[in-house]
């Protein structure tokens, strides 16, 4: 079939709205009808010629949601009708990391999905007959797409789409980061750094899990009055002395939890030296830079601190989006905060705009 896609065809320039072909879905493949996407920061990353595994022309794209149109053969957990949220982190449920309670790193298809093709190491995207590469497995700037069934999350067809893509990337990775990673237990003291859609959840997700104190640090005071209506409990404007400020704010001692969702190195090093001697545990969701690293004095972690990383949260996709969608149901996130500008495909580019500006949380597609 004829699609109408935003193929990134040179790094750095704009994305172009392009007609590409699409084919059928094959074995274990899914026709999903985009309805909705969010732009995210890894688009732009990608789009940039910033990160080192970037290819081109590719259609970029990974926070969607949609109907399922079609099925390909073999496909069991899916129906035509289906609502989804696509997962570029998918669940096979059979692997050795799938059986595990301990990650979410499903290895089924990551190999061709890195290289940019679906599982049988082919692209379904092509224009006049030359393959266009799939990003993150999803490719979702575009009116439909074809992905693994082991890449879709079935939800509620209760959940409005346009919010339902959220879960797809920032809001289910700061969920997961307290929920999953963490484990945030009740009655503690969190301090979460970053305020944009992955730090706010991290924020509702110490909320959610009963924590007492969530002291939220950003550098916009808009943002943390976001923060302060999503949960956080106090507020801290960022800057050089901000250890010094978490460490007075917590009797001396620092926090139980930290967070750190701004992807900056400095800021990974606050969060860590702002955890709490004895146990205090830093979750570290940012994407750094290609080749910065993380400075840490070792005797922050022989004194009882120590570091987890945390990828799309630690969600297993397929169990947990449908979950974390029901308590969005349940009035336990308001996510509808979080879609601060509508935008047709055609606008694909102003998203990216608006969010260098870091004008609102997210821009989201709807088609
Ligand atoms: N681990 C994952 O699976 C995963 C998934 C999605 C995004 N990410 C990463 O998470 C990070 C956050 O994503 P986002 O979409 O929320 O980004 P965002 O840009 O919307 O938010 C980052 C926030 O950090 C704040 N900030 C910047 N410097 C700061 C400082 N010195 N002190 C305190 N706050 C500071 C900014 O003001 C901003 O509000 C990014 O690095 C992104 O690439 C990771
Ligand atoms: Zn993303
Ligand atoms: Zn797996």
């Amino acid at each position: 079939m004829r699609i109408k896609a935003a193929v990134l065809e040179e790094f750095g320039a704009p994305l172009t709205i392009q007609e590409l072909e699409l084919a059928e879905p094959k074995s274990g493949e899914v026709l999903v009808r985009l309805v909705a996407c969010g732009v995210c920061h890894t688009d732009l990353y990608t789009a940039s010629g910033a990160d080192p595994s970037g290819y081109a022309p590719t259609v970029l794209g990974h926070e969607g949601a949609g109907v399922v149109e079609r099925i390909g053969e073999g496909v069991s957990s899916l129906e035509e009708g289906d609502h989804v949220v696509t997962l570029f982190s998918p669940q096979c449920r059979e692997c050795i990391h799938c059986e595990s309670n301990q990650t979410n790193l499903c290895l089924a298809i990551r190999e061709q999905q890195n290289r940019g093709y679906l599982p049988d190491g082919t692209a379904r995207l092509s224009r006049g007959g030359e393959a266009i590469r799939h990003f993150m497995g999803t490719s979702t700037f575009a009116e439909y797409t074809v992905m693994p069934e082991i890449a879709l999350a079935k939800v509620s067809p209760e959940a409005p789409l346009e919010g339902a893509c959220l879960f797809a990337c920032g809001l289910s990775t700061g969920l997961g980061a307290a929920i999953n990673t963490a484990k945030v237990e009740p009655g503690s003291t969190c301090v979460v750094f970053g305020a944009g859609l992955v730090g706010l959840g991290a924020v509702i997700g110490c909320r959610l899990q009963g924590a007492e104190r969530i002291i939220c640090v950003d550098l916009s005071e808009e943002r943390l009055g976001l923060a302060a209506r999503h949960g956080a409990t106090e507020t801290v404007v960022g800057g050089f002395d901000t250890v010094e400020r978490i460490v007075e704010l917590t009797g001396g001692f620092g926090a139980d939890y930290t967070f750190e969702a701004t992807g900056n190195v400095a800021v990974m090093r606050q969060a860590v030296e702002s955890a709490r001697m004895g146990w205090g545990l830093c979750t570290v969701a940012g994407v750094a830079g290609k080749g910065e690293t993380l400075e840490i004095v070792p005797r922050f972690l022989i004194t009882g601190r120590r570091v987890a990383g945390s990828s799309f949260g630690g969600v297993k996709g397929r169990d947990q989006v449908p979950q974390l969608v029901e308590r969005w149901l349940a009035g336990e996130i308001d996510v509808e905060s979080f879609v601060s500008h509508r935008l047709t495909l055609d606008e694909v580019n102003r998203g990216f705009e608006l969010m260098e500006a870091q004008d609102g949380i997210r821009s989201v597609i709807s088609f």
